[in-house]
Formats: structure tokens, sequence, C-alpha cells
């Protein structure tokens, strides 16, 4: 599985963080940021965190 950030679209909503704040941290300005416990969440989760980002910034590719 492969977890993809776009930094350049995320804008900041944390709903990512909201949804899977084991996977998903915000850096200090408030930009996700994907954490090393991401490797070890189930695909659901990763998939319900990259749908609730209006900006589509995450993508999760299967394996
Ligand atoms: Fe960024 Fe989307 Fe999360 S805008 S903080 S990746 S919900």
């Amino acid at each position: 599985m492969k977890i993809a950030l776009d930094t350049d679209k995320c804008m900041g909503h944390a709903r990512c963080h909201a949804m899977t704040p084991a996977a998903f941290d915000l850096d200090d300005e408030g930009y996700a940021v994907v954490t090393p416990a991401a490797a070890t969440t189930s695909e659901d989760d990763l998939q319900n965190a990259a749908a609730s980002c209006p900006e589509q910034a995450i993508t999760v590719t299967p394996s």
C-alpha cells in the first residue's frame, strides 16, 4: 500500500487528522504529515481519511 500526500494541495483542513489521527499528524502550521504509524493503519481507515480531504491531497494506492 502506498500513501501519497500532495503538500502543494494540502490546505490544512485537518479532516484527515480528525478521521485517522494515528496516520496523519499536523505540523506546526497545521498541514498534514504522514506518520510512521500509517504503514500499519488499515487500508479502510486510510481510504476514509483520503476521501475526507476536500482538496484530494491524499492518495492511497493498494499494493
Ligand atoms: Fe490537508 Fe486535506 Fe488533511 S487539506 S490537512 S490533507 S484534510
